[in-house]
């Protein structure tokens, strides 16, 4: 098929490269000059595994290329997919480049006459695309919905395994304006053969999104407040308590005498809490909005203050063992809101990073991929100092805090911390080191979860 993607960031860019792996023809249109130009010369425009590979390929064999010209991508298009951003901003959703994305195409519809799907893969608060987004387009098409189609067809992949996920999703959902809109646009995913196609309205399309990223956040607050009562209570690690906890069998299935760990574990773990640019965005969009219906969200709201105070209990906790933090120096690893990803939205490392630098600490700084755009994020912010080579450095620091599990951070601190690493004090804010391998280092070892 021929498709167009309106906006080529991290799900727009993945969503193309992937479409254009299973044999479509992907025009990626972004209003950004830049990422057009950088596309076209077959460049990632951000970090994901095997992302550059697949766009390489796929331009090499001109099944992929940008423009930042959206009437030329949506009239040599059957179907245009929107993966704009949609932001949070002063106090509800922005829907903004949903509003401008969705008014051009509607007016290239003007002029066109093959039947044309829009495809809403942008997150949005359940009721935008059967309302503001079927109304401008009919406003400036000048054609009735149905006359076009539209669908709404929420993302779920995970940033760091963005590629394998839109490669092999676990569910698709499509929300459908009628039939013609889902069968024309269920062809897209005509090569998933294995996974399941789930058909719903537009509203539950779009409330499963917020659904999903809400239960996966709850259970990340969850699993904090866990941590907090146990760090109350002394004595005891949350972790083993959260273990414990996942062996329930309806957690955990037993096959044969053996546990089958499904991934919604990974999420029952405590922590620095969330980051990134969709669980917290996306919590207080659905707040913002359940509110303006006159529903108070108690459980949102709880799950966002909770992940709220996880950075800040860090610090404080660091300033009470090391007697303040004026002049400390200390080693963040990981700036990434997440390993295997070189995005910083959101990204707890980032606000910790800024609120020692607000402390005075003197701060080392390290990610494998993310130290460009936290560089620029932190501009401003004083006493921080960008650390390539972490393993051989000669400064003895106050503490080490594990912010993004790498994995060449957890080999490196799991296999040869004492040896090489100049720290009194390791603080795992991922709760993702081996405790045990500190005793008797010289490190004192801590984190969230244990008092
Ligand atoms: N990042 C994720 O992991 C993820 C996962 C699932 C869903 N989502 C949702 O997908 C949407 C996109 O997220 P993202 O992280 O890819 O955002 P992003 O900011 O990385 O990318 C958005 C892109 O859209 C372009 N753009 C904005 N307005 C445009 C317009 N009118 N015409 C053409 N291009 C335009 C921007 O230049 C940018 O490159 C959001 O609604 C987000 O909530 C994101």
């Amino acid at each position: 098929m021929k498709i167009s993607i309106i906006g080529t960031g991290y799900v727009g860019l993945v969503c193309g490269a992937c479409l254009a792996k299973k044999g479509h023809d992907v025009i990626c249109v972004d209003s950004q000059r830049e990422i057009a130009d950088r596309i076209n010369n077959s460049e990632a425009v951000i970090f994901e595994p095997y992302l550059s590979e697949y766009i390489g390929e796929a331009v090499a064999e001109g099944r992929l290329l940008a423009t930042t010209d959206i009437e030329y991508g949506v009239a040599s298009s059957e179907i245009s997919i929107v993966c704009v951003d949609t932001p949070y901003k002063n106090g509800s959703i922005d829907l903004n480049n949903v509003e401008k994305a969705v008014r051009d195409i509607g007016r290239i519809l003007r002029i066109k006459n093959p039947y044309h799907v829009i495809c809403i893969k942008s997150t949005v608060i359940p009721s935008a695309t059967d309302t503001l987004v079927k109304n401008i387009l009919e406003e400036e098409s000048g054609k009735k919905a149905g006359e076009f189609g539209l669908v709404m067809n929420p993302e779920f992949l995970r940033e760091g395994e963005a590629v394998t996920d839109f490669m092999n999703p676990n569910r698709i959902v499509i929300g459908a304006y009628d039939d013609r809109s889902y069968e024309h646009f269920k062809m897209v995913y005509e090569g998933y053969f294995e996974t399941p196609l789930l058909r719903v309205s537009l509203r539950t399309a779009e409330l499963i999104k917020y659904a999903s990223n809400s239960l996966l956040a709850m259970l990340i607050s969850y699993s904090n407040e866990i941590a907090a009562i146990s760090e109350a209570i002394g004595g005891l690690d949350a972790e083993e308590v959260l273990y414990g906890v996942t062996l329930d069998k309806r957690i955990s299935p037993q096959i044969d005498g053996k546990f089958i760990r499904p991934e919604i574990v990974k999420y029952l773990k405590s922590g620095r809490g969330y980051g990134g640019s969709c669980f917290p965005k996306d919590l207080r969009a659905l707040i913002a909005f359940t509110e303006s219906l006159g529903y108070a969200p108690k459980l949102l709201r709880a799950t966002a203050e909770i992940n709220e105070m996880q950075v800040g209990k860090i610090t404080d906790r660091l300033e009470k063992e090391l007697n303040g933090l004026e002049g400390k120096k200390i080693l963040v690893l990981g700036l990434a809101f997440k390993q295997n990803s070189d995005d910083i939205r959101e990204s707890p490392a980032i606000r910790l990073v800024k609120l020692l630098s607000e402390k005075e600490a003197v701060i080392y700084a390290a990610d494998p991929m993310a130290t460009e755009k936290a560089r620029k994020a932190l501009e401003g912010y004083r006493g921080i100092c960008f650390l390539e080579g972490y393993k051989k450095t000669a400064i003895s620091f106050d503490a080490a805090v594990l912010m993004t599990p790498w994995q060449e951070y957890l080999d490196f601190l799991n296999e040869g911390s004492s040896a090489s690493l100049k720290t009194a004090l390791l603080f795992d804010g991922c709760r993702a080191l081996d405790k045990y391998k500190f005793n008797g280092s010289g490190i004192k070892y801590m984190g969230v979860g244990i008092s």
